[in-house]
């Protein structure tokens, strides 16, 4: 099990192409035993393209549902899901350590408001319908600082086109980066799509972390080439 996401065909599409890690070091004992027995509880079923209303997998009084792309070992989505127990939240992510991670959490927390797909954020959000989500996080994505390697940049304009569909009129996106070549393309390509609102107005707006953002363990790390930024959007 502890083995990389298939790239098998999925509902008829191909799965797109991963780069980096899906595993790491071997799972203890206990983390293998969440994969086995509690990951299949929190997992989202495999629909047709653009079908699953997300809203609908979270018990009936869910107000929102948002989703976190890349989540790693999950501080973030786990303090998010603790602070808005009224939204149910779906996170992605195809590095089996970290789902690990994020599972002991909510185990430990008693987190009920939570799901989890253990694999490509791309091929999740071809399943979901249109203006189906209300947030979507994707917080110190894989750089690729390479110039050759960008192509593997997650924020592209394909990608944030696909977000643009599923994301609901007034729903929010925060990208975040300390890479400062990711955040001007980033930013470059979300506004280009001109279904978002940026809603910096100064400065400090992408300088300091929003009022509401949880730490993420890869952000502590200070592995980029500027500050972190955040890049709060509105989609239109
Ligand atoms: C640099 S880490 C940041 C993790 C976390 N967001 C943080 O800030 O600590 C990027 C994460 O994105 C995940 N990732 C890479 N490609 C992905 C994809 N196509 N879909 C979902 N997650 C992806 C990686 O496995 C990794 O855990």
């Amino acid at each position: 099990m502890n083995d990389a996401p298939s790239s098998q065909p999925q509902n008829g599409q191909p799965r797109h192409r991963l780069y980096g890690r899906a595993a790491g070091k071997p799972l203890s004992k206990r983390q293998q035993a969440l994969i086995d027995d509690f990951l299949p509880t929190l997992a989202i079923p495999e629909t047709a393209p653009g079908a699953l209303a997300p809203i609908s997998l979270f018990k009936p009084s869910t107000r929102e549902a948002w989703l976190e792309i890349g989540f790693g070992g999950g501080e973030h989505l786990a303090g998010q899901a603790a602070r808005n127990p009224d939204v149910g939240i779906i996170g992605v992510e195809p590095f089996i350590d970290g789902v690990a991670k994020l599972l002991t959490a909510l185990e430990e927390g008693g987190t009920t408001n939570v799901l989890v797909r253990r694999g490509d954020a791309r091929d999740l959000v071809a399943q979901f319908a249109d203006a189906s989500l209300d947030r979507v996080f994707i917080l110190f994505p894989d750089p690729w600082p390479k110039t050759r390697h960008r192509k593997r940049r997650l924020v592209q304009p394909d990608f944030v086109a696909e977000l643009a569909r599923v994301m609901k009129p007034g729903a929010k996106l925060r990208f975040a980066t300390d890479w400062a070549d990711y955040a001007n393309r980033a930013l470059e390509a979300v506004m280009r799509d001109g279904r978002f609102a940026w809603q910096a107005e100064r400065a400090d707006d992408w300088r300091k972390p929003p009022a509401d953002h949880v730490t993420t363990r890869y952000q502590e790390k200070r592995l980029g080439d500027c500050a972190p930024v955040f890049l709060d959007f509105i989609h239109r």
